[in-house]
């Protein structure tokens, strides 16, 4: 288990964006480990809810019956960067929402905006009592979920990068799925896609987020930057509580 070694000197709330494979989860859960912040995945949230959806018969494209069942479940994140957890009903969903049924389904259900307003309602509560600050990684956070974030981060990748990277995440999982390369890149993109397009909070990148091109750098780089820069804002609002 990975300890603080190092302790951002005043609460600051991150908001980390981008899309699948720029390497947000890893980034964001060991720079909140490492800064001794909460860390809060939101799209685990939104296949947590998909695979509740999914296991109550819930029709994933009829977006009416999405909107009157999504406040039926109870969704509970926790925050601890070292053994972040995720259930549903007090089931632990961590496994199952990870499956290709709810990927395959997660963008459907997450273009619903009576879901997203009561998920968006759920993370800034979630933030909002994070005793030490909290890095909050998703699509959404900088621009909706959190536009006053202390500091606002875009993660961008290659397609080709993004889909390695998922391919080698996967072969953990389900050897089947890691397979095929193009397959991966192809899955991507149009999740990307569905993402990018829908009308309610679409992946965007604020206008004032810092934008890291992940493509060339390796994982520990990534991390490194993203603490400088925490490190940064953070020093810098300890002044402004000071004086
Ligand atoms: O980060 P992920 O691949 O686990 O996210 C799963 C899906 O959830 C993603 O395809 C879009 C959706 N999502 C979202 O709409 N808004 C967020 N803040 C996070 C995820």
């Amino acid at each position: 288990m990975e300890t603080a070694d190092r302790t951002a000197p005043a609460a600051v709330i991150v908001a980390i964006d981008g899309p699948a494979g720029t390497g947000k989860s890893s980034t964001s859960k060991a720079v909140a480990g490492k800064l001794g912040l909460g860390y809060l995945d939101t799209g685990a949230q939104y296949r947590a809810i998909t695979w509740w959806m999914l296991t109550n018969g819930i029709d994933v494209n009829d977006p009416v019956a999405v909107a009157d069942a999504c406040v039926k479940p109870v969704i509970v994140s926790g925050t601890d960067p070292a053994a972040p957890t995720i259930t549903v009903d007090g089931l632990d969903a961590a496994g199952p929402i990870r499956s290709a049924e709810v990927t395959a389904a997660v963008s459907a259900v997450s273009a619903v905006p009576e879901l997203r307003a009561v998920i968006t309602d759920l993370q800034r509560t979630i933030a909002a009592e994070a005793p030490h600050g909290i890095v909050v990684e998703g699509r959404d956070i900088g621009i909706t979920v959190l536009p006053d974030a202390d500091l606002k981060i875009f993660l961008t990748a290659s397609p080709e990068a993004r889909a390695a990277r998922r391919n080698g995440e996967l072969k953990g999982t389900n050897a089947q799925q890691a397979t095929d390369l193009a397959a991966t890149r192809e899955a991507l993109i149009k999740r990307d896609a569905a993402d990018s397009s829908r009308k309610t909070s679409p992946l965007a990148k604020a206008d004032d987020a810092v934008e890291v091109d992940t493509t060339d750098l390796t994982l520990d780089q990534v991390i490194e930057c993203v603490v400088t820069l925490i490190e940064g804002v953070s020093a810098e609002k300890a002044g402004r509580d000071i004086r």
